[in-house]
């Protein structure tokens, strides 16, 4: 299984920063086989960033998708919109949407729908608020964002699925889940992926960690058994620094 180390952006760089960046990324990026890197640029640097990395294998990501094919919805991006700018990954449902934005599991669920429909490979976010964790209910609160998230899925689709396991706390704080933390989290959403598909599904599913990580801590997050990449904020800005990661994460997998 590849490791998909994917870039989240947020709502950081202009287009004229974006090409910048990608300029500089692109001199130093060397492609490694088992490593897939996906980039999350703002929407109005995607068709950009297109063009930065159409010939090299880096792939392209969206932050966000509407759950509508089309229609009266000011401000918002439908899938086919995505899908002509070259878009392959969309990220649904990250803390800061939830929290900030006040998406919920009914609307989460309905754009992970639409992203399968598309044939877009949704990257979806779970993971429970420093509150929660305190409270010991990290395992109900996934599994409440896994089930509503997953409800009425077959197990084809939820194959196509990565769950990035992204605690809330971790996230943007410097503060780093400690690596068996985030391998207790993979351990209870395989856990949960068995108990409504089954094992088979449960071991093909990619999970990620996210929440503070660097091109320090990268190798420890990469080589725990149940965690096949990593979605990547603050880290990924800096087009050396994450350089720099993706190629300690190469390192990781190879030795
Ligand atoms: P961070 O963000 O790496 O800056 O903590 C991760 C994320 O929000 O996906």
């Amino acid at each position: 299984m590849k490791l998909i180390i994917a870039a989240n952006w947020k709502m950081n760089k202009t287009i004229c920063e974006s090409v910048t960046y990608f300029q500089e990324f692109i001199n130093e990026y060397c492609y490694i086989d088992e490593v897939t890197v996906v980039v999350c640029p703002p929407y109005t640097s995607l068709h950009a960033v297109y063009n930065e990395i159409k010939n090299s294998k880096i792939s392209l990501g969206a932050q966000n998708i509407h759950w509508e094919d089309k229609g009266a919805f000011t401000g918002e991006i439908s899938a086919l919109m995505l899908k002509e700018l070259g878009v392959e990954y969309v990220i649904i449902g990250h803390s800061e949407r939830r929290h900030i934005m006040g998406e919920d599991n009914q609307q989460i669920h309905k754009k992970l729908k639409i992203a399968l429909d598309y044939k877009l490979k949704p990257i979806l976010c779970v993971g429970e608020t420093e509150k929660e964790r305190e409270s010991g209910i990290m395992e109900e609160v996934i599994r409440e964002q896994f089930t509503s998230a997953f409800s009425g899925l077959a197990g084809s689709q939820a194959q196509n699925i990565i769950i990035a396991y992204e605690p809330v706390w971790a996230i943007g704080t410097g503060k780093a889940a400690l690596p068996e933390d985030a391998e207790k989290a993979a351990g209870t959403i395989k856990k949960i992926i068995k108990d409504s598909f089954n094992q088979k599904i449960a071991d093909s599913v990619y999970i990620q960690y996210g929440g503070s990580v660097n091109e320090d801590n990268i190798g420890s997050f990469v080589t725990l058994p149940s965690v096949k990449g990593v979605l990547v904020g603050g880290a990924s800005l800096d087009a050396p620094s994450f350089n720099k990661l993706v190629r300690a994460s190469g390192r990781t997998v190879s030795n």
